[in-house]
């Protein structure tokens, strides 16, 4: 290959001395250390070539506090046990422009991606503020957006994965046994809403994501289909916060969404529009099972405890039933819910200015359905049919309105057969655990 001279080169020339491995290495003799133009020219094919150089058994090193310009995609797709040192700051281009791609694609066994102690350092900056800007009136974001980051892996993590004012989508985790820490997540806006700025959107099994920090506008963790094992803990989330979201499930009618083993504990949830939420389509089909958020804190949270199993159209072209379809969705099916635990929750419901600027729409799209808000709603539970939702159970909810009005439920098919130990009984009127 073309670049196995100078790989060999910078292999010895950081060689440790170590004793050889006969397994799969784990060692990572060669460095690419990233020149910079220090602000003067797109750096991406400089950044493109250390990728290639030290595509296996390498560190990658971003230098400490040097700013990078960013302005084509990375795809390093043959990435095998790769250390990523994230101590510079990346600039992405600062016009708004279309590219639907991912920005960074990184793909293969054992990536690390370890990011800077030092919170000036490290950054992501994705100017996605004229993105946001350029969006019109109603609209729910442009088109051709870039999603920013891919991240497949097996034995892999992100550590300090830092990143301000994203485009729109962060990371999307692939692979398996992954650790996410410590991660900074800043997508506050001074104009137009950030829509679609989601934290995390996980298709994967062996996940945990903890320490880190997500202000966006849109879920801060969308666990989706295939998605086993996941847990989420001592994290803060918030600003135009969507949530700690499963789903959404079920959308192609004929495909089985499978989600287990599910946990998310120790989070503080400010300003939100969710806190938890569970959304699967109406005639979707497969199964949710054992899944627990545990010691939540809302404060001036729209929708703390929030299920629908009846997703339908939420009236953009966006949402539609399927590629074109708009309405005559058949309601055959349910992603059948099984074990589910809230636990632990306190704080308050947002009575005052509920929702945020994704409300684009007559009714808001999370209007839909729910006719008769009064935003006292501590738990709204809406399951497809009566023997859809299985052994949930909520426990220590004391979550009050900012009004000081009695909280309230909406609950519709959580039957007390099929759920004994929900803990209040399925009918909408005041919260009054039992
Ligand atoms: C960038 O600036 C640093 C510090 O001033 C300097 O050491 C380095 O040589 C510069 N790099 C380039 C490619 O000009
Ligand atoms: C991917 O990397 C492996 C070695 O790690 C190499 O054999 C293979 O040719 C590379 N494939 C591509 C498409 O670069
Ligand atoms: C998960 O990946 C880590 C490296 O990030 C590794 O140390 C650990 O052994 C892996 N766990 C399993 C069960 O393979
Ligand atoms: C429900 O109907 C859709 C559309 O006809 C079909 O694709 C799907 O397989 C059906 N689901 C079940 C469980 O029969
Ligand atoms: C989803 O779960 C159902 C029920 O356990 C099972 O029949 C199906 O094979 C699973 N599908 C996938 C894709 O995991
Ligand atoms: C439920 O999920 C949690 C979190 O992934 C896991 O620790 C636990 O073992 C699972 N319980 C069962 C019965 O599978
Ligand atoms: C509550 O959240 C909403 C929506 O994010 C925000 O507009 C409002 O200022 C917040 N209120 C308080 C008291 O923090
Ligand atoms: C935007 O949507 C709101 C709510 O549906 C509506 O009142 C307003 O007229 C719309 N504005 C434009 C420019 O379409
Ligand atoms: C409970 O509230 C929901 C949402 O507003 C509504 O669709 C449903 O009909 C109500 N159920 C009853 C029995 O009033
Ligand atoms: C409740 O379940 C019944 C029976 O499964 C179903 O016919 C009905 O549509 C469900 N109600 C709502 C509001 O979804
Ligand atoms: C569930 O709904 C069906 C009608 O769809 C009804 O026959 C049945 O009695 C209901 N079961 C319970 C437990 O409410």
């Amino acid at each position: 290959m073309l670049f196995t001279r100078i790989s060999i080169c910078l292999c010895l020339s950081s060689l440790a001395l170590g004793a050889p491995s006969s397994k799969r290495s784990t060692e990572r003799p060669h460095r690419c250390v990233i020149p910079s133009s220090n602000g003067t020219a797109n750096d991406s094919p400089a950044v493109a070539q250390a990728f290639a150089k030290c595509a296996s058994d390498s560190v990658i090193v971003f230098q400490d506090g040097v700013d990078y310009n960013i302005f084509t995609p990375i795809a390093a797709t043959n990435l095998s046990n790769v250390e990523i040192k994230m101590s510079g700051n990346l600039h992405l281009p600062q016009k708004y422009y279309r590219d639907g791609s991912y920005w960074f694609k990184l793909k293969g066994p054992n990536i690390d991606y370890t990011g800077s102690a030092n919170v000036n350092h490290g950054w992501i900056n994705s100017y996605g503020q004229a993105w946001w800007d350029a969006n019109p009136v109603n609209g729910t974001g442009i088109d051709s957006r870039p999603h920013l980051m891919s991240f497949q892996t097996t034995d892999g993590s992100l550590k300090y994965f830092k990143s301000r004012k994203p485009i729109a989508w962060n990371v999307q985790l692939q692979g398996d046994n992954i650790t996410v820490s410590h991660a900074f997540i800043d997508a506050e806006s001074t104009g137009s809403f950030p829509f679609n700025t989601d934290g995390f959107d996980v298709t994967a099994t062996n996940v945990h994501i903890s320490d880190s920090v997500i202000y966006n506008g849109d879920d801060a963790i969308a666990v989706q289909s295939g998605s086993h094992n996941v847990v989420f803990e001592r994290n803060t989330i918030g600003y135009q916060s969507h949530g700690m979201s499963i789903g959404s499930l079920g959308q192609t009618q004929s495909e089985f969404a499978n989600v287990s083993n599910i946990h998310f504990e120790d989070v503080t949830v400010i300003d939100a529009v969710y806190g938890s939420r569970f959304k699967s389509w109406m005639g979707g089909q497969g199964i949710a099972k054992n899944i627990t958020w545990k010691n939540i804190r809302v404060y001036n949270v729209t929708f703390p405890i929030f299920v629908t199993q009846s997703y339908t159209n939420q009236g953009s072209s966006q949402t539609q039933l399927g590629n074109g379809v708009t309405s005559g969705r058949v309601n055959n099916a349910s992603v059948m819910m099984e074990d589910f635990v809230w636990s632990d929750f306190t704080g308050t419901v947002n009575s005052w200015r509920p929702g945020d600027g994704s409300c684009v729409t007559d009714p808001c799209w999370y209007d839909v359905g729910l006719p008769d808000l009064k935003h006292t709603e501590a738990v709204i539970i809406e399951c497809n049919t009566n023997s859809s939702c299985k052994n949930f159970e909520l426990k220590n909810i004391e979550i009050i309105p900012q009004t000081m009005a009695e909280p309230t439920v909406v609950c519709i098919n959580a039957t007390a057969t099929l759920n004994p130990d929900l803990g209040f009984d399925c009918r909408n009127g005041t919260f009054s655990p039992n």
